[in-house]
């Protein structure tokens, strides 16, 4: 697939239209944000590291009949994705407290949670991303009810499947964000999963391989994204 203009470009990546008018390029970029942008950095091969940890969780996905918008692989930062309606909502799952959660909530940071919790955010850094529930999607015009079922019923299902994956791994999938979409009638996840959008913590020594490192200064990120995608392919991680 020829890669043409480019169509969109977000913080971490950038939408290339193809000779297919019904695909993407994405390409993940080395950049790094936290805090709705205001946070900023880059290092080398981040790009690669989330597009094959995404680019591998989508197939995996897939495997449990999960609609994605992944295609293929089609470089080491670069996949090739179905060209989607973008619906406005960032759907957070938590299956431990810690991040905003705690900050709201005032529960115990670390405390398993026993239900995971859904929650709807409206996609608009300007305001910080807002959260919202159901009805404002359904009065926003952002999506129907049948669809917000179809999203919550995919967004509980890549919890199981993805829960017990990673505890597989010797990681805890503390909670994550998802995007979706629709096209050709049908709601298909997007966006991505990796280190950007998931919380990750090693099940033995509790060490976060993920954006936290960069929110909160702890160090060891181009290494920890590293080792999240090696143990995410199942692959030997062999650090410097
Ligand atoms: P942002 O700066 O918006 O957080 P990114 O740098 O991650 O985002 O850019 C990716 C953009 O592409 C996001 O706006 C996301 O909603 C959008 N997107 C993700 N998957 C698709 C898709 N399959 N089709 C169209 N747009 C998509
Ligand atoms: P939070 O605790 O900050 O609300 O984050 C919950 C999860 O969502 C966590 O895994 C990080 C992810 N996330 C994003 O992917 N994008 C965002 O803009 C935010 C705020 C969180
Ligand atoms: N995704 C947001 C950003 O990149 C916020 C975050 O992940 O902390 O700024």
């Amino acid at each position: 697939m020829e890669r043409k203009e480019l169509f969109h470009e977000g913080k971490a990546k950038r939408l290339y239209l193809t000779d297919d008018p019904h695909y993407l390029l994405m390409e993940f970029k080395d950049d790094i944000t936290a805090f709705d942008g205001d946070k900023k950095s880059e290092f080398p091969r981040k790009g690669e590291f989330n597009n094959q940890t995404s680019a591998f969780l989508f197939n995996y996905l897939e495997s449990y009949h999960i609609p994605t918008h992944f295609v293929q692989a089609v470089s080491d930062s670069a996949m090739l994705v179905r060209n989607l309606k973008m619906i406005p909502i960032e759907v957070v799952v938590r299956n431990i407290a810690t991040g905003s959660l705690v900050k709201r909530y005032g529960v115990e940071d670390g405390m398993t949670l026993s239900y995971p919790i859904i929650e709807l955010f409206l996609k608009d850094d300007s305001r910080h991303d807002p959260m919202i529930n159901e009805t404002h999607a359904y009065a926003f015009g952002h999506c129907t009810p049948e669809q917000m079922r179809t999203i919550v019923r995919i967004a509980s299902k890549v919890n199981a499947v993805l829960k017990s994956f990673f505890d597989r791994r010797g990681l805890t999938l503390v909670d994550f964000k998802l995007e979706f979409g629709y096209g050709e009638g049908e709601i298909f996840l997007a966006d991505e999963i990796s280190g950007d959008s998931c919380r990750i913590w090693d099940k033995k020594t509790g060490k976060k391989l993920d954006k936290d490192r960069f929110r909160h200064d702890l160090g060891d990120i181009e290494s920890s994204y590293e080792e999240l995608m090696f143990r995410v392919l199942n692959k030997e991680h062999k650090p410097d």
